[in-house]
């Protein structure tokens, strides 16, 4: 076989048999093929798009690149859950004690990586103690027993990905949904699940803006989940504006804490409780969506998802009582309310500039070498569609530095006030395979 036919032919729009896929990934993996010949196969790619077979070889010869994990000897369904990113996602912090507390098992692995805010094992770090360093038998042991935990990355998954998404991003390659979806794909195969659900966000804090992209993108993952054996369904979820009030990491820990306790923001509450059910369903601990509901509304009224929570942090070493006291959590040298500066209704709240805002105050990285400011952050007060007076605070900053002058303009061009706005829909669309 040889590079250049596989190029050709694809150039041409005919589609590649299981075999070429396999030998440019291996090729590619094990440095045989050189960067120009799979540069100019991803631009065929981008151009003459894959077909559903297609896209199910390229990620399953992604996932054999490398080591796959194998969550065999942990019992039940082990349903992960993926979100394309947002801004103040808060959603897998609540949802990992939250369907453990339905005895679904939660074998979560992380990573840290750039943004606006940390991920969520940064998150998890504001709790003092709190570490990922288990070993493979102690990660199994505590989800077997206590139905969930958290482990950085490890081992060598998926490096035929790390090489192809790398080249993509200096090649212009890497808005290709063939190219996206089995890239996202192959790191869930990899990491172990069985099943898998998706939340595929649009508006302007996500990687799709328009709905039609993040259908597109939804669909193509929920068809390759579904032809290579994982049950597979995906949420598209609003992310016009930031989901919840925070965003920063300690704050966005307070912020998990109080919804587990039923007191959070509506619209993080609502989407945890969107894909809670859908996982309770795919792991079959219910029968019904509104069953499973039901029973998720159950342990977070009786307490249970907050006491799991506190097991889970207890279990990797974290101090388990900022859940009864928030206060405990990294703590901002400053709160500097920001007034709004006429009386409507807030229009809109555009998310990716109020994370780039975050981001500023030291919430994130934009380098692997960013240390992240665990404590600072933004909480909102109003969301999209909410009435506001002149001199009410739209947000409150929390920082290190006292002169927040930068941030609170940015602030200020991304929130709109109006005479009218309506709240945006949160749950745009449901795709599943049928
Ligand atoms: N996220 C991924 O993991 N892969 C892509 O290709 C794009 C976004
Ligand atoms: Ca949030």
């Amino acid at each position: 076989m040889r590079m250049i036919d596989i190029i050709a032919k694809k150039r041409d729009g005919k589609a590649l048999s299981t075999e070429e896929i396999q030998f440019f990934v291996d090729g590619y993996t094990k440095g045989e093929i050189p960067d120009y010949q799979v540069s100019s196969l991803l631009m065929a790619i981008y151009f003459e798009d894959m077909n559903d077979d297609e896209r199910a070889n390229l990620t399953m010869a992604m996932v054999h690149s490398g080591d796959m994990i194998d969550l065999s000897a942990i019992s039940g369904i082990k349903v992960d859950k993926h979100s394309t990113g947002g801004v103040g996602d808060t959603t897998t912090l609540v949802l990992a004690p939250l369907v453990a507390a339905l005895d679904i098992p939660v074998a979560k692995m992380s990573g840290r990586g750039l943004g606006h805010t940390g991920g969520t094992i940064d998150k998890l770090e504001s709790v003092a103690g709190f570490h990922v360093e288990l070993t493979k038998n102690e990660f199994i042991d505590l989800v077997n027993r206590d139905k969930v935990a958290v482990v950085g990355q490890s081992g060598n998954l998926t490096p035929a990905d790390k090489k192809l998404y790398a080249l993509r991003d200096v090649t212009a390659t890497v808005n290709s949904i063939p190219l996206i979806a089995s890239s996202i794909m192959s790191k869930k195969i990899a990491a172990g699940a069985d099943a898998i659900v998706l939340d595929v966000k649009t508006g302007a804090g996500a990687f799709m803006k328009t709905e039609e992209d993040a259908r597109e993108l939804a669909l193509a993952m929920v068809r390759i989940g579904t032809n290579v054996g994982r049950k597979t369904m995906a949420v598209i979820s609003d992310m016009s504006q930031p989901l919840g009030f925070a965003i920063g990491n300690a704050l966005e820990v307070k912020e998990a804490i109080a919804t587990l306790k039923g007191e959070g923001p509506e619209d993080l509450t609502e989407l945890v409780l969107t894909l809670g059910s859908q996982m309770a369903l795919l792991a079959q601990k219910a029968t019904t969506l509104e069953g499973a509901r039901q029973k998720l509304l159950e342990v977070i009224q009786n307490g249970t998802a907050l006491n799991k929570f506190k097991e889970f942090l207890t279990n990797q070493g974290g101090d388990a009582s900022v859940v009864d006291h928030p206060e405990k959590l990294p703590q901002a040298a400053f709160q500097i309310a920001v007034p709004a500066k006429s009386s409507g209704v807030i229009k809109q709240i555009v998310a990716d500039e109020i994370g780039v805002a975050a981001m500023w105050l030291g919430a994130g990285r934009a380098t692997k070498e960013d240390e992240i400011d665990l404590a600072v952050g933004i909480m909102l007060h109003k969301k999209v569609g909410e009435q506001v007076k002149q001199g009410d605070p739209l947000v409150t900053i929390y920082s290190n530095k006292k002169d927040v002058s930068e941030v609170m303009e940015k602030i200020y061009a991304n929130i709109k006030i109006a005479d009218h706005a309506e709240k945006p829909t949160l749950i745009h669309q449901i795709i599943t395979n049928e």
